[in-house]
């Protein structure tokens, strides 16, 4: 039919040359998506069982980001969210109702713990903390209505690697859902399902992501049953992930070998050396036998990464180990770890029932891709000045 210009704009004949292929992978944006005829309308959320219906179900960026995710982890189906704090959210939304109880170690990311003593406590789930080291144990936290049992190894901040088989199977005996955080192992060093986990999280906005520059989180599970529980839910809160951000996640994917490599050395080598210094009383790395959970660590994990913390002696102050983390020029202060920039931030524990007695005296690292004597020779000129 004929057309203006007007309209030219939006129904053009127009067209680019076909045949365009590429190493990158494509960045499908859209919200609205195309049906052939009226019969073939519908709003479903599973777009491998129907084909694509509507972008916030994803567009073939953000599901093959997805299956490439889950191909990573040996899962089952991944479902991309705005976020890891939103990945953490879903599960629960879509796993607890009123009445049901769950148990969080006292090391979990602290918003995953504030959603539930905050959200989860006003919607009337209940909720339990224990130690993370705790072990096959955790029997003896069970309640007839615990439904899931959260764990993150290592812990946020304090480290401590969890026996995480030990827990699934625990879990798994009352009928429970294991749910890990498996940030800190980018996916890769840790293999969730073969240790008896039922569905993991990642904020991809660290080592999948790299540089510090998107957020985005992950949720893999390990069956179909969890697939179609956290799908509809997954609609009915709206966590639609932005194509382009799972497309910079995607170019993050294709260096994140070598980027763990590198970091892996230069992390290994700075917690080494900073456990040999006096002003140093405990060196928080996985890899390292001060660590809680060491064994654990040794006997489940393929690597390790960038983040690991360090507990000044007794007689340093607050004021003093603020001086250290303001003195340290190449290491940044700020929250989100696992780009190329090295980064420290110092904590207080205070006296909180749960938690180890390092009070003012941790300072958690993340080694970015810095040369490493650079990195070792900042820390030395922060220590001096101590
Ligand atoms: C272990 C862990 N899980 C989840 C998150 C949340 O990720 P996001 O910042 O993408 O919401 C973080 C962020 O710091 C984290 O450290």
């Amino acid at each position: 039919m004929a057309k203006t210009w007007k309209t030219k704009l939006i129904h053009s004949d127009a067209h680019a040359p076909e045949g365009f292929r590429s190493l990158a992978s494509a960045t499908y944006r859209g919200s609205t998506v195309l049906f052939p005829n009226a019969a073939a309308v519908q709003d479903t959320w599973d777009q491998h069982a129907v084909g694509y219906t509507y972008g916030l179900y994803g567009t073939p960026t953000t599901l093959e980001l997805a299956a490439r995710i889950c191909e990573l982890e040996n899962g089952y189906r991944t479902f991309i969210t705005p976020g890891g704090q939103a990945a953490i959210s879903l599960i629960n939304f879509a796993f607890l109702k009123s009445g049901d109880h769950l148990l969080i170690p006292e090391s979990i990311y602290y918003p995953n713990r504030k959603f539930s003593t905050e959200l989860l406590q006003r919607f009337g789930i209940e909720v339990t903390f224990y130690q993370p080291t705790i072990g096959a144990q955790i029997n003896s936290l069970f309640q007839k209505n615990t439904r899931l049992v959260w764990t993150e190894s290592p812990g946020s901040i304090s480290m401590e690697v969890q026996d995480i088989p030990a827990i699934a199977e625990a879990a798994h005996k009352i009928g429970a859902l294991a749910v890990l955080d498996n940030t800190w192992s980018a996916g890769v060093y840790f293999d969730a399902f073969a240790h008896g986990v039922d569905i993991t999280v990642q904020a991809l906005t660290k080592y999948v992501g790299g540089h510090s520059d998107f957020l985005l989180g992950s949720v893999t599970v390990r069956d179909e049953a969890c697939y179609q529980k956290l799908g509809s839910t997954h609609q009915l809160l709206g966590f639609a992930a932005s194509p382009d951000d799972c497309s910079l996640a995607l170019r993050g994917l294709t260096t994140l070998a070598v980027r763990l490599a590198a970091i892996e050395k230069s992390a290994l080598a700075l917690a080494q050396w900073l456990a040999s210094r006096p002003e140093i009383e405990l060196v928080l790395h996985p890899a390292l036998p001060a660590c809680p959970g060491h064994e654990f660590f040794k006997r489940d994990f393929t690597g390790s990464t960038g983040v690991f913390s360090i507990v000044f002696r007794k007689h340093f102050t607050k004021e003093q180990i603020h001086a250290f983390v303001d003195n340290l020029q190449l290491f940044k202060i700020g929250y989100s770890w696992a780009g190329v920039t090295s980064l420290a931030v110092a904590y207080d524990f205070g006296p909180r029932p749960g938690r180890p007695a390092y009070d003012h005296r941790i300072v958690r690292l993340n080694i970015g891709l810095e040369d490493t004597p650079d990195l070792q020779a900042d820390l030395a000129q922060a220590l001096a000045k101590l």
